[in-house]
């Protein structure tokens, strides 16, 4: 199990690169479309150091971030500190996926982001944060991209490697903390959350052309021409597959019952 406490700060220094705001632009544009028009309730499973939380409460909605990591939680309440503006819509909790402490709130949106590949059971936790989805609502889960894995590996010439994991069809790599991580297919995902009840949306890959780039430091023009073109591929067959990560969303339609 990886220990965030001892990752925490290098977690925020890539999800403060181009290539970590990359995602998370990628991926609140879409989640944003999805939800309704009013402010919503949206439970933020895994919430780090709050990027999404805090984004979607500045957008007018009620978040509630979880996270098992206090260093993480930390790192979250530090930058709520500095926008006091957003206290009264964001609440943080001390919980992960197994330990989430509602019995009978449910919530418009359940996001768990970049969470699952450090994960053994991702059928398990589909199940539990499913569960947690109101009628009209949406689970958005992001998560590694079991089908790519490898091509990061060839794109940055790390020939060998990306060799050994293309020929195994490895099912794990490893990831941007130096952590070996597991990947999981839209697929999978999508069958799961259908097993729950749940409607499967069109899924998106996330981070196609700019993953490789480490060091990637774009000036303001080029980054805008990216997240574009990012964008306008992450729906599109075949280049959605070679995403780094999938963003999977599924609706649990108002007049279904879950099973
Ligand atoms: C890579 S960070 C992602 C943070 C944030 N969701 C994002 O997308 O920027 C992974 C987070 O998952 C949290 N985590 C680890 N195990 C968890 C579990 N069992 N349930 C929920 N979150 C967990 C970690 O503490 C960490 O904050």
């Amino acid at each position: 199990m990886t220990d965030f406490a001892t990752v925490c700060a290098a977690y925020s220094a890539h999800s403060l690169s181009a290539r970590g705001r990359l995602r998370h632009d990628l991926v609140a544009r879409r989640l944003l479309a999805e939800l309704p028009g009013r402010p919503a309730r949206v439970l933020d499973v895994g919430c780090g150091d709050g990027e999404m939380t805090l984004r979607l409460g500045a957008a007018g909605h009620h978040v509630t971030g979880a996270d098992p990591s206090a260093e993480m939680l930390a790192a979250a309440a530090r930058r709520l500190a500095s926008r006091p503006d957003l206290a009264p819509r964001i609440r943080m909790l001390e919980a992960g996926v197994d330990s989430l402490p509602f019995e009978r709130e449910r919530f418009d949106a359940v996001c768990c982001h970049g969470v699952l590949m450090y994960l053994d059971d991702t059928a398990g936790a589909i199940a539990r944060l499913a569960g947690l989805v109101a009628r009209g609502g949406v689970l958005s889960v992001l998560t590694k991209n079991r089908a790519a894995i490898g091509f990061r590996e060839a794109l940055r010439g790390e020939y060998r490697a990306a060799r050994g994991l293309i020929e195994q069809g490895a099912a794990a790599s490893v990831g941007n903390l130096g952590i070996e991580t597991r990947g999981d297919t839209a697929e999978s995902l999508d069958a799961l959350a259908a097993e729950h009840g749940l409607v499967p949306l069109p899924w998106q890959g996330v981070r196609i052309f700019h993953d490789h780039h480490e060091d990637w430091a774009p000036d303001p023009e080029e980054y805008a021409q990216a997240l574009r073109t990012e964008w306008a591929a992450s729906t599109r067959d075949p280049y959605r597959r070679l995403g780094r990560l999938v963003h999977t969303l599924a609706r649990h339609e108002p007049g279904r019952r879950m099973p």
